[in-house]
């Protein structure tokens, strides 16, 4: 990183799924890989940033110079990402968490039985809104992925989460979004916009990081 934008800077990020349990050998999750998180976790150290990388299961290794803590249910990372929030500057959520979770994981393998099954599910705490809501709030950036109307939804979850950036990521596509090496991605905050070309994700994140770090210091200085 040439300017070294983040030096000193106390950065965030959730990757990868959420895993929430059905019964002692079953869970609920999603396609997440963690690459995309785990790249703009790269680039943030390489821009100087203290990075503290809060993923759930993936098969990565964690990248130089940055502190990882490994979680697996949604709620284990809302713990992990609410603590001691006065320590973050910076907070991205890259993770695709799981919105819904088992009302009970029961403690013994359901056997089988009936020819049907009906799990019920309950809302999980939202995450980057609660920290975008919270007395400390740092600078927040939330990631959108959708399938259809990406920006007009991007741009409504920026909105109501309270967000100061959002990443629109159409997921439709393969080669982009989930488990791709590549993405194509628009980031949005109030008044602006800036679409980014399909690249890898460890260029994208590079370029991400510059146009976080430059928000960033307009917002606070
Ligand atoms: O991991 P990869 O395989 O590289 O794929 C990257 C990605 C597609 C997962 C990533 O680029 C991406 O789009 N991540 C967000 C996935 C997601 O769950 O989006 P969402 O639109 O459902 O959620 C909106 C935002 O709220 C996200 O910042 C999400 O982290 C956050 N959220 C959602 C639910 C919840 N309970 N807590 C949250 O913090």
């Amino acid at each position: 990183f040439p300017n070294r934008a983040l030096d000193g800077i106390k950065l965030r990020i959730t990757a990868g799924p959420t895993r929430e349990a059905i019964d002692p050998v079953r869970y609920i999750s999603n396609h997440s890989s963690g690459k995309m998180g785990f790249a703009l976790a790269a680039a943030a150290a390489d821009a100087g940033a203290q990075v503290t990388l809060i993923s759930g299961p993936v098969n990565l290794a964690t990248p130089e110079r940055v502190s990882r803590i490994d979680v697996s249910s949604a709620q284990d990372m809302y713990d992990a990402s609410l603590a001691d929030l006065q320590d973050c500057d910076i907070f991205i959520a890259c993770a695709a968490v799981a919105d819904y979770r088992p009302s009970e994981a029961v403690t013994q393998k359901i056997k089988k039985s009936a020819d049907t099954l009906t799990l019920t599910l309950v809302r999980n705490p939202d995450i980057v809104s609660s920290v975008a809501n919270s007395p400390q709030r740092p600078f927040t950036v939330g990631f959108a992925a959708e399938t259809q109307d990406v920006l007009h939804y991007a741009r409504d979850k920026l909105q109501r989460k309270k967000l100061d950036m959002i990443i629109a990521n159409d997921v439709a596509n393969t080669d982009i979004g989930f488990n791709s090496d590549d993405n194509r991605v628009v980031a949005l905050w109030n008044g602006g916009e800036h679409a980014f070309d399909t690249m890898s994700k460890a260029q994208l994140s590079r370029r991400l990081i510059a146009l976080i770090a430059e928000h960033f210091r307009t917002e606070r200085d």
